[in-house]
C-alpha cells in the first residue's frame, strides 16, 4: 500500500514537471525573437547565397575591382537576372503608386520624367518596402540592379519580381572585395564591428564588392540614379567609386548616420563634380537625403531651361 502511494505520487510529480516543462516551451517559441531566422523560404536562401564554402578566397586589396576572375564570379553566383516583363509583380501595397519617401519624386523632376533608363540602389530592403527605385521600374520602364546584404530582407525581395538585377550581397567600403559579418536588422541592419565569422543569432557572414565590379559585371558604366542608403557607410563606399570611369547621373545618399558628418561627405562628393540639387527630409528618420546631380547633367538642365 505504501509502495503504490509512492509510485503514484512519482507519476503525478513526473506528470506535473512534463506539463510544466511543455508549456514553459511553448511559451519561449512563441515569444522567440529569432523565429523569422527559423522559417524556411529564408533558410533555403541563406543556405544557397549566403554559402560561401564551394569558392575561391577573392578577397582583400590585391584583388583590384576588374580583376576578371572577380568579374566573373559576380556574373555567376551574385547577380539574378530580373523577372520577365510578362511577369506579375508580387507587392504587399500594390495600390501604393510612388514608395519612395520623396526621392524619386525629386530625381524625376531632375531627368524630367526620363523612360528606360538605369538604376542602382544599394540598401535596396525587400524591393518594395520604402524602395527608392520602384516607381521608376513599373511606370517609366527602367530597369536596374539592387543590392542587399541581409538575407532575410533578400528572400523577400526575390519574391516581388522586380524586374531588375538582384545582388544577395553588400557594396564594399573598400576598393576591392571584401567578406564582413552584418547585422541583420531590417531596415536598419550594417556593417557590424565584428570580423567574419561571427556566430550569433542575426549576424552573417556577407560578400561586398566594390560598385565598379558589379557595374563592369553588368558591362555598364552609364547609371542614371544611384541610390544609397546603407546606414552610415555611405560615405566609405562613394570613396571606392571611380567616378571618371563611370558616368553616373544623379545620386541620393542618405546622410545621417555618416559618422564623418554630413557636411564632409557633401563636400567629397562636390569635389567628385556634383552639385547639391536638395536635400529630402521626412520626419521619424524616413528620409535624409542628398539629393546630387552630375555638373554636366546640371548645366544641361539648366541650358535647357533657357
Ligand atoms: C554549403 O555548401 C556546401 C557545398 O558547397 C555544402 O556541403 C554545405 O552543406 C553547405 N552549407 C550550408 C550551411 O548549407
Ligand atoms: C521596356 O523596356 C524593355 C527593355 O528594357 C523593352 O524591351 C520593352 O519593350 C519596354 N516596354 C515598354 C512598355 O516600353
Ligand atoms: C508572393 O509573395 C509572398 C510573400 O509575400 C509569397 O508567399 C508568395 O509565394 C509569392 N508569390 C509568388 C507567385 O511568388
Ligand atoms: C556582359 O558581357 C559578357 C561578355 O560579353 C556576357 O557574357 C554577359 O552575359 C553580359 N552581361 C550582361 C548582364 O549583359
Amino acid at each position: 500500500m505504501h509502495l503504490r502511494k509512492k509510485i503514484v505520487m512519482l507519476v503525478v510529480s513526473l506528470l506535473f514537471i512534463f506539463v510544466v516543462v511543455h508549456i514553459h516551451q511553448s511559451i519561449v517559441t512563441d515569444d522567440d525573437p529569432y523565429s523569422i531566422y527559423k522559417q524556411k523560404y529564408y533558410l533555403d536562401g541563406l543556405s544557397h547565397w549566403y554559402n560561401y564554402s564551394g569558392e575561391s578566397d577573392l578577397n582583400g586589396p590585391t584583388v583590384s575591382m576588374d580583376n576578371p576572375k572577380l568579374i566573373t564570379k559576380i556574373r555567376k553566383k551574385f547577380l539574378l537576372s530580373p523577372s520577365l516583363h510578362i511577369e506579375p509583380y508580387n507587392l504587399s501595397f500594390p495600390l501604393l503608386y510612388d514608395t519612395s519617401m520623396g526621392q524619386s519624386e525629386m530625381i524625376l523632376s531632375i531627368l524630367g520624367d526620363q523612360k528606360e533608363g538605369f538604376f542602382v540602389e544599394c540598401g535596396a530592403l525587400d524591393g518594395e518596402t520604402r524602395s527608392n527605385t520602384l516607381h521608376f521600374e513599373r511606370h517609366l520602364n527602367w530597369s536596374g540592379l539592387l543590392v542587399e546584404a541581409d538575407p532575410l530582407n533578400f528572400a523577400k525581395m526575390e519574391n516581388k519580381k522586380r524586374k531588375a538585377y538582384l545582388s544577395p550581397s553588400c557594396m564594399s567600403t573598400k576598393p576591392y572585395p571584401i567578406m564582413v559579418s552584418f547585422k541583420q536588422d531590417f531596415n536598419v541592419g550594417k556593417i557590424s564591428d565584428y570580423p567574419p565569422g561571427y556566430k550569433e543569432f542575426g549576424y552573417v557572414d556577407v560578400q561586398c564588392f566594390p560598385l565598379y565590379s558589379y557595374l563592369l559585371a553588368l558591362n555598364r558604366t552609364t547609371v542614371d540614379y544611384f541610390s544609397l542608403d546603407v546606414e552610415g557607410s555611405e560615405l566609405d563606399v562613394l570613396r571606392t567609386v571611380p567616378f571618371e570611369k563611370l558616368d553616373i547621373r544623379t545620386m541620393s545618399v542618405e546622410f545621417v548616420h555618416v559618422k564623418e558628418g554630413k557636411n564632409v561627405l557633401r563636400k567629397f562628393v562636390e569635389r567628385k563634380g556634383y552639385v547639391l540639387h536638395s536635400e529630402v527630409i521626412r520626419e521619424n528618420n524616413l528620409a535624409n537625403d542628398f539629393i546630387f546631380v552630375k555638373s554636366s547633367v546640371d548645366a544641361e538642365i539648366n541650358s535647357r531651361l533657357l
